[in-house]
């Protein structure tokens, strides 16, 4: 992966006395970080100074890297750092740095030399390439990581800055990564929202200065704006066309990248946890870790690109990604916080007569003194509400055994009710200004997770539930608040690394946990997908994309997700939101994690047996959403029809969801629509799945194509306003 112009002399001949001349005959070291497809080039100048030097398309040849950069006539860099690998600030450079800090003695000033870097092999498809640099000034160190997973062309990249100066240096800006891309021109695909609207895309042309995304929640930090994004290069990629980088930082807090387009007109990305009210005060000998950031690029377009970056989440990142997940009923819309016992057990029985695997009690089953009987008290008592559960959730736990059901609880650890016993026990847990008004987001505070004993106090929550019910078989993690007031009576005079600290006490939680509690499944919720990221993914076995479960809405969000997560990490809950038949919702919340949220006993009798016999076509399609590769066929932004295809590995079975978006007069699947991804030499049937089940398909399952046919001519779904929606299975012909 490495060489040096001076090593390979021999080697390159013509090229090399060119290069060697132009460089003064000194050694160029060239380090390539290469994927199957990719390549990000990193080179040591004279002075070195460690410079990106492409970013693309590998190249067949290593050897020509050194030649890229003598075909770019760009404008001059008269300070050399704009295409810097992590670029400092306080000498030199003159655009937004990676890294700054203040030493002990005032200095902002920092330049980092390379030093040294070492290349590890750590499986036949992941390497970790470090590169060690130095200020030749201060003793002060950065490590520059590039972990490189080969065959789905993703790169992590972090960084670990270290003080062996005899004071404190004071970290202004700390980022993990750090981009420099040519192309002739960028687009910025990137998300906002708020609660019931996540992930809304916005697309435009990158301009000259600096375009950032942050959030400063602290806590639920997505709630306006996700970490993740897109670059295409030179236009806008499409689904099968167009360079396309996607990026997202490992990390559920305050969050800040930067895209520069620089005076040479090429794009700096630059990604860490945001330094706003952040600067971290690095103690002597004393090193701190950023989170990663991960990127994907593809040259054919954004649906190569997510299906990458989704088997590399399967395969390296999420807890449990290659395993199975446990369909569900969930309770919160059918009963809020009104339920009892009684009540319980019916739905209890409900889980069974339809057919899911687990029950999950939501929100409402704790707290006594201030019991939790709406979202104004409670937080923080987590003993069973004595009224509503008598016997404890042990009772509950056996009752769902007796019907044949898991059991799941939902809780909500980082949090506290003013109205709580905890509060009133623990004021100094809680994140507040001490001299202020309180102010509220849902009712409630955020604990204090940079302090030790809130981190035990969150902990012993989980580890209380498992060790009085081992058999509780799931958790649902909910954080609905954002962080006002930001102060940590913990930290006292050093609030500055509240932020991070909040951060890294919850990572040592779940660390906790998971360490006790391997394999139990846990969906990451925060009031819908504000909190959802690759670090979280981690000990998380999936996220709530959004309490908005409306099915049209879902089609859209979920799509957008997708580019960035995997089917296998998408709760989606059929409930009454929306004005679409049970079979629509059914089918929208199939496309990931399917669970119910509905009063099941409310069901007419064909809606019961449409739902139960879908949960049994869902068992059995399950690996295909979950394993298989997705491709996007039919974009409901650009037409009436959404149409998404699951496809397995072998190529031999696929499922394909098609639903009418638009409900228009005479509105309809008028045009075939392109399969992808198929065999084209192999025949396959398609097949209607999923119907009512007195319905008739209007589709002739008996009929044979191949791959060919589906993949330039196509298939019709025959989706229209009488057939909103529309799945087919394709299979091989053996
Ligand atoms: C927000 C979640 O998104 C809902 O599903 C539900 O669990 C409520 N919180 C409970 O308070």
């Amino acid at each position: 992966m490495t060489f040096t112009l001076s090593n390979c002399k021999p080697a390159l001949t013509g090229v090399v006395s060119l290069l060697l001349a132009s460089f003064n005959l000194n050694a160029q070291t060239i380090i390539p970080v290469e994927t199957a497809n990719n390549a990000m080039v990193l080179q040591v100048a004279k002075n070195k100074d460690l410079g990106i030097v492409y970013f693309g398309k590998k190249l067949n040849n290593q050897q020509e890297y050194i030649q890229i950069q003598s075909q770019y006539k760009q404008p001059e860099d008269y300070t050399n750092q704009l295409n810097s690998a992590y670029t400092s600030s306080g000498s030199r450079n003159l655009v937004e740095p990676a890294i700054s800090v203040t030493h002990a003695d005032g200095n902002n000033s920092l330049d980092l030399k390379y030093v040294s870097h070492d290349l590890k092999k750590i499986s036949d498809d992941v390497s970790l390439l470090t590169v060690l640099m130095k200020d030749p000034v201060y003793n002060f160190e950065v490590t520059l990581y590039y972990k490189a997973y080969y065959k789905n062309d993703v790169v992590e990249q972090w960084s670990v800055i270290s003080n062996h100066e005899k004071g404190t240096v004071t970290l202004q800006k700390f980022a993990s990564a750090n981009l420099h891309i040519q192309a002739k021109s960028f687009y910025l695909t990137q998300y906002h929202g708020d609660w019931a609207k996540e992930m809304q895309p916005e697309e435009s042309k990158i301009t000259h200065g600096i375009k950032t995304l942050d959030t400063k929640l602290g806590t639920r930090a997505n709630l306006f704006q996700p970490s993740v994004f897109m670059v295409s290069l030179d236009k806008p990629a499409t689904e099968d066309e167009g360079s396309v980088l996607y990026g997202g930082l490992e990390w559920s807090g305050n969050f800040r990248t930067d895209l520069e387009l620089d005076p040479q007109d090429n794009l700096r990305i630059i990604s860490g946890i945001n330094n706003y009210a952040s600067p971290y005060a690095l103690k002597p000998g004393l090193a701190l870790t950023t989170p990663a950031f991960w990127y994907t690029f593809s040259d054919h377009g954004k649906g190569d690109a997510s299906r990458k970056l989704q088997s590399w989440a399967r395969n390296y990142k999420i807890l449990d990604g290659k395993g199975s997940r446990l369909t569900l009923l969930n309770n919160w819309e059918s009963t809020y916080f009104d339920f009892n016992e009684t009540k319980l057990a019916e739905l209890l029985k409900d889980t069974k007569k339809l057919g899911v695997d687990l029950f999950l009690l939501d929100d409402g089953w704790f707290a006594n003194k201030y019991p939790r009987n709406s979202d104004h008290t409670g937080l923080g008592d987590w003993e069973e509400n004595k009224q509503k559960l008598p016997n404890g959730i042990a009772s509950l736990v056996k009752e769902a055994q007796n019907n044949e059901v898991k059991f799941g609880i939902w809780v909500e650890p980082e949090m506290v009710s003013p109205k709580s016993e905890l509060y009133e026990k623990h004021p100094d847990w809680v994140i507040k200004q001490p001299k202020r008004e309180e102010y509220y987001y849902r009712n409630q505070l955020v604990l204090d997770l940079a302090n030790p004993k809130v981190q035990d106090f969150v902990y012993s929550i989980l580890d209380n539930l498992f060790t009085k019910n081992p058999s509780l078989a799931y958790i649902k993690w909910d954080c609905n608040a954002v962080i006002y007031n930001a102060y940590s009576a913990h930290l006292g005079k050093d609030q500055s690394h509240f932020y991070v600290e909040y951060v890294q006490g919850l990572y040592k939680v779940l660390e906790r946990i998971r360490a006790k509690y391997p394999t139990v499944p846990m969906m990451l919720c925060s009031g819908g997908g504000g909190r959802v990221d690759y670090a979280a993914l981690q000990y998380f076995t999936e996220f709530w994309p959004s309490d908005n479960t409306d099915p049209l809405e879902r089609i859209f969000m979920q799509w957008e997700y997708s580019y960035f997560y995997p089917a296998i990490t998408s709760s989606n809950h059929v409930t009454d939101w929306g004005r679409q038949p049970i079979k629509y919702r059914t089918d929208v919340a199939m496309m990931g994690k399917l669970g119910f949220d509905i009063v099941v006993s409310k069901l007419n009798s064909r809606d019961l047996q449409f739902c139960q016999d879908a949960i049994k076509t869902y068992n059995s399609i399950k690996p295909i959403i979950w394993q298989g590769d997705q491709y996007r066929l039919a974009n409901p932004r650009e037409g009436s029809i959404a149409s998404v295809l699951y496809l397995d590995e072998a190529k031999s079975s696929g499922v394909m969801f098609n639903y009418l978006v638009n409900n228009r007069y005479d509105e309809k699947s008028r045009l075939p629509i392109l399969l992808k991804g198929l065999d084209a030499g192999k025949k396959y049937t398609v097949k209607e799945i999923n119907l009512y089940p007195d319905a008739k398909s209007r589709i002739d399952g008996s009929k044979t194509f191949t791959g060919d046919f589906l993949m330039k001519i196509g298939f019709n779904p025959d989706v229209n306003s009488n057939r909103t929606s529309v799945v087919l299975k394709i299979d091989e012909i053996k």
